[in-house]
C-alpha cells in the first residue's frame, strides 16, 4: 500500500467484566486481526466501563491484563495495532463528560442494554450505567474512526454515537467523523448454549451455557454435548432461528469456526442426529480456541511485556485523542491553556 495514502481507522473495545467468551471472540476479536494491514486500528480494554457494575478490584485488575494477553493471543500484533487501557488515556473521561451534555435523557432511556442491565442489577442502577453510551461515544469519536467492529448487541450504541456526533457537528461545524458499525455476517450474536434465546454473556454467572476462550478442551466438549437443541429427529440439522434457536446457534458457531456455509453444514449432517452434530461443533470450537488459550497462558506470565505494550499503546492513543479533545474544548468555548 502507498504509505502516503492515509489508512482508514478502526476502533473497538471490550469491558473486562468477565472471562472473554466464544461470543466476544467470534463476534468481535476474530474480525479485528485481519484488518491491521488495511486500517489504522485501535483496540482497548474498556476498564472505565467495567465500573458500572460492582467488581472485586483485584479481579478487575487481573482480568484487564488477561484480556490484553488474550487480544495478543488472538493475533493482534502490537506493532500494527494500538492496544491500550481506556483509563490510561484521560481524554476518554474528559470527552465523555462533554458528550454527556449533548446526549439526551430520552435517548439514553431507550437503550436496550441499559434496560437489561437495570433489570439484572436492580440494587445498583447507578448514573454510570445510564450515561455509559456517552462515554462509549467519546471512546469512539476521539479517534475519528471510519468503522467500529462490534457484535449485534452494540449496534444501538454505535448508532447513538452517530446521532450525538451529528448533533455536535450541526452545532459547531465539522468536528467528528461519523463512524459506521461493522457487524460480522456470521457470529454477530452467539447465544447461550443452555438458553439459546439469550446472548452468551461474559458477565453472567459461570455456567454450562457459556464457553470461554480459556476453557479447557474437556470442558468445552462437555458444554457442547449438553447444549439445548429440540426434540426433532431424522433430518434435524437445518437453519431456522425462529423455530430452532439452539440448532441455529450451533450452526452459526460451526460455520464461524470452520468457514462452512449453512447448506454445506446441512449436507454434512443430513440423516445424522444431534448426538453426532453437537460433539462435532464442540471439536471445531476446541480446535479454534486451543492455540489461543495456549498462547495466552504463555503471554500472561510475561508481565514486563504486557506493561510495555499497554504503556506504548497509551502513549500513541493519547496523542491522537488529545488532538480531538483540544478541538472540542475550543469549539464549546473552554479557554485554551
Ligand atoms: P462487551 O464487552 O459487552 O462486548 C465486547 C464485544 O463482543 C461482542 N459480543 C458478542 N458478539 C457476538 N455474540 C455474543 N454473544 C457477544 N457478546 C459480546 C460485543 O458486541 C462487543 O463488540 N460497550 C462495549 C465496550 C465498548 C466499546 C466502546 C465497543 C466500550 N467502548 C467503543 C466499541 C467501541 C461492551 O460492553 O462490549
Amino acid at each position: 500500500m502507498d504509505e502516503t495514502v492515509k489508512k482508514k481507522v478502526m476502533l473497538s473495545g471490550i469491558k473486562p467484566t468477565g472471562d472473554l467468551t466464544l461470543g466476544s471472540y467470534l463476534g468481535a476479536i476474530r474480525n479485528w486481526k485481519e484488518r491491521a494491514e488495511q486500517y489504522d486500528c485501535y483496540y482497548f480494554m474498556a476498564d472505565l466501563h467495567a465500573l458500572t457494575t460492582r467488581n472485586d478490584p483485584a479481579l478487575l485488575r487481573r482480568r484487564t491484563l488477561e484480556q490484553l494477553a488474550q487480544y495478543l493471543a488472538c493475533g493482534l500484533d502490537p506493532e500494527k495495532n494500538t492496544l491500550f487501557l481506556q483509563s490510561h488515556v484521560p481524554a476518554h473521561a474528559e470527552l465523555g463528560w462533554v458528550l454527556n451534555c449533548y446526549t439526551m435523557f430520552g435517548e439514553l432511556s431507550r437503550m436496550t442494554q441499559f434496560k437489561d442491565k437495570a433489570a439484572k442489577n436492580a440494587d445498583n442502577i447507578n448514573g454510570g450505567l445510564f450515561t455509559y453510551p456517552a462515554l462509549m461515544a467519546a471512546d469512539i469519536l476521539l479517534y475519528q474512526p471510519d468503522y467500529v467492529p462490534v457484535g449485534e448487541d452494540q449496534k444501538q450504541h454505535v448508532e447513538l454515537t452517530r446521532d450525538v456526533a451529528q448533533r455536535f457537528n450541526n452545532l459547531y461545524g465539522e468536528t467528528f467523523k461519523i463512524p459506521e458499525p461493522f457487524i460480522p455476517k456470521v457470529g454477530a450474536r452467539i447465544m447461550d448454549l443452555l438458553d439459546p434465546v439469550s446472548k452468551m454473556s461474559k458477565s453472567d454467572e459461570v455456567g454450562n451455557g457459556r464457553v470461554c476462550i480459556m476453557d479447557k478442551p474437556e470442558d468445552i466438549l462437555r458444554k457442547f454435548k449438553r447444549a439445548v437443541t429440540d426434540s426433532e429427529t431424522g433430518r434435524c440439522v437445518y437453519y431456522d432461528p425462529e423455530k430452532k434457536p439452539g440448532v441455529a446457534n450451533l450452526m452459526q458457531i460451526y460455520s464461524a469456526c470452520t468457514g462452512k456455509s449453512f447448506p454445506e453444514i446441512e449436507a454434512e449432517f443430513d440423516g445424522k442426529g444431534y448426538g453426532v452434530f453437537k460433539p462435532a461443533v464442540g471439536e471445531a470450537v476446541v480446535e479454534t480456541l486451543r492455540p489461543i488459550r495456549e498462547e495466552a497462558e504463555r503471554i500472561i506470565r510475561d508481565k514486563a511485556y504486557l506493561e510495555k505494550i499497554y504503556r506504548d499503546g497509551a502513549e500513541r492513543a493519547s496523542y491522537v485523542a488529545a488532538r480531538t479533545l483540544r478541538k472540542v474544548y475550543k469549539k464549546v468555548g473552554l479557554v485554551q491553556k
